[in-house]
């Protein structure tokens, strides 16, 4: 174990050279940010905030969150104004572009480095106005509280997070962020102590003291606001696959867990596997995936009402121009017949009317208990056929968000797992069809 950890944290801490690199750039970034803020009166401050702030960004992983304070009397929209103003101009050599959190935030990528431009309000703890209010709070909280070892703590639970697949708050990975992370080494006191936790979780787990009743798979209370559960923002599945990722590594502990495991597709899963293809109008990446998302959700729905059997789902977008909503099904084909229960003839007036609606079916019948039963022909017994009638003649009501439903109707491809697709697809699939190795090891 004590090897292994070495290990991992020579790939999780940045060196000195690294360092030295990430402060000449952050120093830079800064300065055009303030240059620009400068011309504005609504502006208080401009400061580095995120992991870089707070020492815990993990190795070849930068990323840098620029905050610009804004007078907490700033209305709404020259908050945002002012906000996106401020990040392009500063940014305009890196191609900025805006993305959405509650608010909208200017993103850039400058030699290798993902920055973020967030405006926020310069608010007293407790006075929150904007979600990206509390963030400064979070960076001197973990500031004032972790030493270099903590830190270096948190890096290492970040780096198993991410091998695992489960690291990132975004919408796109619903996972374990970068401050979840940090507040769960506070917590635990280390990335072993975490993991001991982590591997005894009880299901609606508690952390921290709520000021009020949570309903997450994992509540994580917000050190610096007890009205705030982190744990919000981590779907169900991955705090399951952490806990069974912990409890596998702790039984049999690997290099593995922390730089990740290539997943190869499942041949035979392939083969049941349907794919709704479609090109959008390039919008923010949370916007797209939030639809999709809530697009594969709804047609898995309508694949079970008509009979389909959805094992598994997934949502995949290569964040430019092509998205996907992918289906691992029982079988792409199933019965052409099936079977419609009805009352029992003892309900006079309900197996009436069931008989009157299906006597002309293929086979009416009554069984043994007195039920009505009825036989008839599916419409759709081909799951590709059904999708596309569906997306061609009743997206309004197929419960697809309005969102995106111009981009479907500009046109769509069906296709099964085992067609050539693209890159981002073909990773989604491999996730999809195969069982994870990491998580589910045999631990003997
Ligand atoms: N934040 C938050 N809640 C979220 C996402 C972000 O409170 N769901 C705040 C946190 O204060 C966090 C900061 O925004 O520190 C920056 O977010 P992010 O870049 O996602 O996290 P980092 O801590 O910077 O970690 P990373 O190393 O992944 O950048
Ligand atoms: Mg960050």
């Amino acid at each position: 174990m004590t090897r292994i950890l070495e290990q991992a944290r020579k790939i999780s801490v940045p060196t000195k050279k690294e360092e030295e690199k990430m402060k000449k750039l952050a120093d830079s970034l800064v300065k055009k940010v303030r240059d620009e803020a400068s011309k504005y009166s609504q502006v208080v401050t401009v400061e580095l905030g995120g992991s870089y702030a707070k020492g815990t960004w993990l190795k070849g992983q930068m990323d840098l969150d620029i905050f610009v304070k804004l007078k907490t009397d700033t209305d709404e929209k020259t908050f945002e104004n002012i906000g996106r103003k401020i990040g392009f101009d500063s940014m305009k050599r890196y191609v900025p572009f805006v993305r959405y959190s509650e608010h909208p935030y200017v993103e850039a990528r400058a030699e290798g480095t993902r920055v973020n431009v967030v405006p926020c309000y310069d608010v007293e703890r407790g006075q929150w106005k904007s979600a990206a209010d509390r963030s400064s709070f979070h960076t001197r909280f973990i500031l004032e509280t972790f030493d270099e070892n903590k830190k270096n703590e948190v890096r290492l639970l970040k780096k198993f997070l991410r091998g695992g697949g489960i690291y990132g708050a975004e919408i796109a990975i619903e996972g374990f962020g970068g401050y979840v992370a940090e507040v769960l080494i506070y917590h635990y006191g280390t990335f072993m102590g975490v993991l001991e936790a982590a591997s005894n979780f009880v299901q609606g787990q508690t952390v921290g003291n709520p000021a009020k009743k949570f309903e997450t798979a994992l509540v994580l209370i917000d050190p610096v606001d007890s009205n705030r559960n982190l744990g919000t923002a981590i779907s169900g599945q991955n705090v399951a696959k952490f806990i069974l990722a912990a409890r596998s590594f702790l039984k049999k502990p690997s290099i593995a867990f922390f730089s990740g495991k290539k997943r190869n597709p499942n041949a035979k899963n392939l083969k049941n596997t349907i794919i709704i293809k479609f090109n959008y109008k390039r919008r923010s990446p949370d916007i797209i995936w939030g639809q999709i998302k809530r697009s594969t959700t709804a047609l898995a729905g309508q694949l079970e009402l008509g009979g389909f059997d959805v094992l598994r789902k997934s949502a995949v977008t290569d964040e430019e121009s092509e998205a996907a909503m992918v289906f691992l099904l029982g079988s792409p084909v199933i019965e052409k017949f099936m079977v419609k229960n009805g009352p029992e003839v003892y309900r006079k007036s309900d197996s009436e009317h069931f008989i009157a609606k299906n006597s002309k079916n293929i086979l009416t019948w009554v069984d043994d208990n007195g039920k009505v039963l009825s036989m008839q022909e599916r419409e759709f017994h081909d799951a590709k056929k059904f999708l596309e009638s569906l997306l061609r003649k009743d997206l309004a009501n197929s419960g697809v968000p309005s969102g995106i439903m111009p981009d479907i109707k500009r046109g769509f491809r069906i296709l099964y797992g085992d067609q050539p697709v693209s890159k981002s697809i073909k990773k989604a699939l491999a996730v999809l069809t195969s069982t994870d190795g990491l998580v589910f090891s045999t631990n003997k």
